[in-house]
């Protein structure tokens, strides 16, 4: 029932309720996905190209790929491709990551590797799109057709996906997908809070969303949903830079996200948070362990490694929809925006 289109009042929503079921069956095991493990051991330089959601996935799967299977993974901007180009060769593998196979930023891309001899492994979730048609090899994401604009649960489903590959290349064994159902399920249960959090956030003018390491690029995606359905400004940090410059912007209610799981990058991202605070920052603490510093805390449940960028970017999803919804803004189809963008 709660993928029943009609209990919704957007299909946004809907997408991001969904996320429990797309991101167990993107982790189901699939020949494609051997075939792009193999690929990658044997690979020489990996790059991995998308834009916008998709670009923030490839920034994710740097990671990832660096700490499960010690593969260095270059994040390309495909708008920016250009400068990668000089390092493509017959021993590269592109990932080229897409929701709908049809960015032609991100096609550009492809067909200029592909010209320097790289084989190119796609990521898309839109089936028989021309990506997928012009690679090497290509793995479906099994997100299901995503109406709204912003991108939900492709952004999921890719990285549960790159994770897979990631982990199959190194040997290792598979997320559980089941375990990863009821994490993001329980994810999702903190709806109440980021609505809280979205509605404080109505009128603010400025929104500054922080992280450290892989939950860096999370707060990027964060800040760019925030913008997208919303229109509010909105910017996602490496929370070790905000005394290089952005503290200069806090003052008194000024709204700081901090994505702080109690992992590693717990304490740093704490002491990054007290600095914000003690300039007046109205600060939001998405984590399972409460903290006195959080003006507002958004729980999420308690997950490691990998299972994090997943868990927790369920909330900042939510939380976007929340202040575009208390804002009135045009969730499905945000103005200006295209879902798929064919011209470059
Ligand atoms: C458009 C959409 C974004 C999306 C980007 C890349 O700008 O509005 O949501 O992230 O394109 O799309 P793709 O289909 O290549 O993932």
């Amino acid at each position: 029932a709660t993928s029943d289109a009609s209990v919704y009042a957007h299909h946004t929503l809907r997408e991001i309720m969904e996320q429990p079921e797309v991101v167990a069956r993107a982790l189901a095991p699939r020949p494609e996905i051997e075939l792009a493990a193999g690929a990658l051991r044997t690979a020489g330089r990996v790059f991995a190209v998308g834009a916008g959601t998709s670009y923030h996935a490839a920034m994710v799967a740097r990671y990832a790929f660096a700490e499960v299977a010690g593969v260095d993974l270059q994040p390309v901007l495909a708008s920016e491709h250009d400068l990668f180009l000089r390092w493509m060769d017959a021993g590269s593998v592109v990932l080229a990551i897409s929701q709908s196979g049809e960015t032609a930023d991100v096609l550009e891309a492809v067909r200029a590797a592909r010209a320097k001899g790289a084989r190119i492994v796609s990521i898309v979730n839109v089936p028989h799109s021309t990506l997928e048609r012009e690679s090497d090899l290509s793995v479906n994401v099994r997100a299901g057709p995503e109406v709204g604009v912003a991108a939900t649960k492709s952004f999921t489903a890719q990285l549960s996906t790159l994770f897979s590959m990631a982990l199959e290349a190194a040997g290792r064994p598979p997320l559980d997908a089941e375990r990863l159902r009821q994490l993001v399920t329980s994810a999702l249960s903190s709806e109440g809070s980021a609505r809280a959090a979205g509605e404080r956030l109505r009128d603010a003018t400025d929104v500054y969303i922080v992280g450290r390491g892989v939950h860096y690029p999370v707060a990027l995606e964060g800040a760019l949903k925030v913008k997208e359905l919303a229109y509010v400004h909105a910017e996602g940090l490496a929370a070790g830079e905000l005394k290089h410059g952005t503290l200069a912007m806090v003052e008194e209610g000024t709204p700081v996200v901090l994505v702080n799981p109690g992992d590693g990058t717990y304490v740093d991202t704490i002491s990054n948070g007290e600095e914000m605070k003690a300039r007046g920052a109205f600060v939001i603490g998405i984590s399972e362990r409460p903290n006195d510093l959080y003006d507002l805390h958004i729980p999420i449940p308690e997950a490691r490694g990998l299972e994090l960028p997943i868990v927790e970017v369920v909330p900042l999803q939510l939380l976007a929809y929340y202040v575009a919804l208390a804002r009135g803004a045009e969730i499905d189809r945000p103005r200006n925006l295209a879902k798929s963008v064919t011209v470059k």
